[in-house]
């Protein structure tokens, strides 16, 4: 792992517009409504390393995926892959170069797979779009190395996604995702439809496959328990917004912001200490219309008069970077 950034985002933000249909808001006076799912998120993610992207359901990971893969524009703000702005028109040709160095893998490993392609034409598709190789025989030598690779066998390519398991179909999955020698895999909760015991298979499978390959890791995940197990640094996402960054062990020995602590509060006890475990309170607001100030202090013990007008800027200290008034002001 190197300290070079190979992803760097820059205040990036992204709007939905949810307004009801024209003709309803011309007779009922309904305004024009705007979701922010994603909201001024800068962040980088250095060569070789797992950034992990944490946060409960509708906090924007899913949304920041498809923004960093190009699967949506950004609103506002700036991404850049490898010194060139991805989100810049302009930079069109280059972009398209840029994007086969990135690849997706998605939480459902049925949805994003073909049901009627027998399993190596799935793998091939990105060798073949690419135009990566021609010749037939290199090609099926290719998806035969990259089958044995996610740990199938070669004669699998054979057979369709439904003869397999949940967990074998994500293996056939990372296949594909690799056929167009990515260097970087956007990871969108990819254990997350899986048993808890194949779930430690295939994050052991992508923990070999990084060391091999020399990849680099953008996991996302709702579940702080499963990112321990592969995350070198941890993102927290609450409401659109990027509200704590730290290297992984410093994030569970040390966390700053209130909302990380409950999160890890709800975590099943990890070093088996016995320690009581408190379920994280309160829900997530609507995003259509978060709360003024600190979107958290709804559900803050911390929360003052300066958290429910003021918006706290993420703030960086040394590697560790947190947005929080209480935190800024030493009185947590
Ligand atoms: N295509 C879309 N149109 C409108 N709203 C969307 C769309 N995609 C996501 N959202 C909204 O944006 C917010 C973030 O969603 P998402 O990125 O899927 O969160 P997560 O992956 O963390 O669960 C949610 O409020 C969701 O309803
Ligand atoms: S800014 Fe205030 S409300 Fe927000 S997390 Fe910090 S203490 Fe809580
Ligand atoms: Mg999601």
């Amino acid at each position: 792992m190197t300290n070079e950034p190979l992803l760097r985002l820059e205040d990036v933000g992204r709007d939905f517009d949810v307004s009801r249909p024209w003709l309803n808001r011309v007779l009922e006076h309904a305004p024009r409504q705007l979701l922010q799912a994603v909201d001024s998120v800068s962040f980088d993610v250095r060569k070789g390393e797992t950034l992990a992207l944490v946060g409960e359901s509708g906090c924007g990971k899913s949304t920041l995926a498809r923004l960093i893969v190009g699967l949506y524009a950004p609103s506002r703000g700036r991404i850049e892959f490898d010194g060139v702005d991805i989100s810049d028109p302009a930079t069109g040709a280059q972009t398209t170069q840029i994007r086969r160095r990135m690849q997706m893998i998605f939480q459902d490993p049925y949805a994003s797979l073909n049901p009627r392609w027998r399993v190596r034409d799935i793998v091939a598709e990105p060798i073949l779009v690419l135009g990566l190789l021609k010749n037939k025989d290199q090609i099926d030598g290719r998806v035969a190395e990259l089958l044995t690779q996610v740990g199938l066998t070669p004669d699998d390519g054979q057979k369709y996604p439904h003869e397999f398991s949940g967990g074998q179909r994500q293996r056939i999955s990372i296949a594909r995702a690799l056929s167009g020698s990515p260097e970087f895999l956007v990871c969108d909760e990819p254990t997350s439809a899986l048993d808890v015991s194949v779930q430690a298979q295939i994050l052991n499978l992508m923990s070999d496959l990084q060391a091999q390959l020399g990849l680099t890791y953008l996991f996302i995940s709702h579940n702080l328990a499963v990112v321990s197990h592969v995350a070198d640094r941890i993102g927290v996402m609450y409401l659109g917004r990027l509200v704590e960054l730290a290297n992984a062990k410093d994030l569970f020995a040390n966390p700053r912001h209130p909302y990380t602590r409950m999160l890890l509060d709800a975590v099943p006890d990890l070093e088996m200490s016995g320690r009581q475990r408190t379920p994280v309170a309160g829900e997530v607001p609507n995003p259509l219309s978060p709360p003024p100030g600190c979107t958290f202090h709804p559900r803050c013990p911390h929360a003052n008069e300066r958290c429910r007008a003021e918006k706290p800027p993420l703030v960086w200290r040394g590697e560790t970077a947190s947005a929080c008034h209480a935190v800024e002001e030493n009185r947590i």
